[in-house]
C-alpha cells in the first residue's frame, strides 16, 4: 500500500468538495486565521515522514497541549492523579460547568476545560518553573527547541477569559484547586498558546505510538501502560461530545483543538496531524474529521 498516494488523493478529495464550518472567533486572536489553510502530516514508527498542503505553517494548537500536560503530570504523580480528575466521557462541550456541581469539584476527564486547569494546577505545584519546564519536555520530546508560546495568543484569550475563571474559581470553592486561581490560568493560557505545524505534531506525537518511548532514543516517557492509557482517553474523550462521532468514523485515538488541528495515534504504527481552521458545531475541524475518516477508510489503518 502506498501511504503518501492515499494521503495525497484524500487532500486533494477533501479540499474540492467543501470548506464548511466557522472559524473559532471567542478568542479573539484565533479569528485571524486564514480559513483556506489545510495541511496534513504523517509520522510513522518506520520513520516514514510525509506531508502535504500548508503541513509547514505553525497554527495555535490549543487544546492538543492537554495531553501534553497531561503527559507531564501523570509522569509525576503516577496513578495518584486520577483522585484528582476522572476518566469518563462527559457528553457535555469542552467548556461546561454542569457537571462539577455534582461531582463536587471533579471533572470527569483530563481534556475538558474544567479537567486541564487541574491538571495545571498539579504542574504549578510539583514544577519548579512552570512555564520553562513544561516547554523543556515539549522541545525535548520533539527534538525540536523551534517550538514556543504564543504570548499574543495567550493574551488575547486571558482577556475573555471569562468561563475558564468560572470553571477554576468554581473547583477552588471545592478546595481542589491548590494554588492562586489566576496562577493556574496564566499558566493554562500559556499551554494552549503553543504553536506547532503539522509535521512538529505528529513527529512529537509519535512517542504515543511507540508505547511511551521517544522514537530517535527510546528513551522512555511514559510506561507502556500509562501511554495505553492516555490513548484511551483520547479515543472515549478526546473530541468531547463528538468523541464517539470520531471513533465511528476515523477509529483512532485523537485529540482536537479550536485552532483547527486534529492530531490521531495508531499505536504501534503512526501519528497524523491535519489542521483546517473552520470548525464543525461541536468545535473540531470540519475538514480535519473529513480527511481523517476518508484516510482510515481508504488505508484500512484505524484500530479497529
Ligand atoms: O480554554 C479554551 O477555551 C481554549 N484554550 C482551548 C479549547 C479547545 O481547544 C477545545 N478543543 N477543541
Amino acid at each position: 500500500m502506498n501511504i503518501e498516494r492515499i494521503i495525497q488523493e484524500v487532500y486533494q478529495k477533501i479540499k474540492g468538495v467543501d470548506n464548511k464550518g466557522k472559524i473559532a472567533t471567542y478568542i479573539p486572536e484565533l479569528s485571524k486565521a486564514d480559513p483556506n489553510k489545510f495541511g496534513v502530516h504523517i509520522s510513522t514508527i518506520s520513520q516514514m515522514n510525509f506531508g502535504v498542503g500548508n503541513y509547514k505553517d505553525k497554527f495555535s494548537i490549543q487544546s492538543m497541549a492537554k495531553v501534553l500536560s497531561l503527559s507531564l503530570a501523570y509522569r509525576i504523580l503516577g496513578d495518584k492523579l486520577w483522585e484528582r480528575v476522572g476518566v469518563e466521557p462527559s457528553g457535555t462541550a469542552f467548556n461546561s460547568l454542569v457537571q462539577l456541581e455534582a461531582d463536587k469539584g471533579i471533572p470527569r476527564n483530563p481534556f475538558l476545560n474544567a479537567g486541564a486547569i487541574v491538571i495545571s494546577d498539579i504542574l504549578l505545584t510539583h514544577l519548579e518553573n512552570p512555564k520553562n519546564d513544561f516547554l523543556d519536555f515539549v522541545q525535548s520530546l520533539s527534538y525540536n527547541s523551534g517550538i514556543s508560546y504564543s504570548n499574543r495568543i495567550a493574551q488575547s484569550e486571558k482577556k475573555v477569559g471569562y468561563r475558564n475563571v468560572a470553571l477554576c474559581n468554581f473547583i477552588k470553592s471545592f478546595d481542589r484547586i491548590e494554588n492562586e486561581p489566576t496562577d493556574v490560568l496564566d499558566f493554562y493560557y500559556d499551554l494552549c498558546s503553543l504553536e506547532m505545524n503539522c509535521k512538529e505534531l505528529s513527529e512529537l506525537f509519535l512517542f504515543l505510538a511507540n508505547n511511551g518511548n521517544e522514537i530517535h532514543s527510546n528513551k522512555s516517557i511514559l510506561s507502556e501502560s500509562q501511554s495505553k492509557r492516555i490513548n484511551a482517553l483520547m479515543q472515549t474523550c478526546g473530541f468531547y461530545d463528538e468523541s464517539g462521532e470520531f471513533t465511528f468514523k476515523v477509529g483512532l485515538p485523537g485529540k482536537s483543538g479550536v485552532g483547527g488541528g486534529i492530531i490521531a495515534i495508531h499505536p504501534d504504527k503512526y501519528a497524523i496531524a491535519v489542521w483546517s481552521p473552520k470548525l464543525n458545531k461541536k468545535g473540531n475541524s470540519y475538514r480535519g474529521m473529513k480527511f481523517l475518516e476518508e484516510f482510515t477508510t481508504r488505508s484500512e489503518l484505524s484500530i479497529f
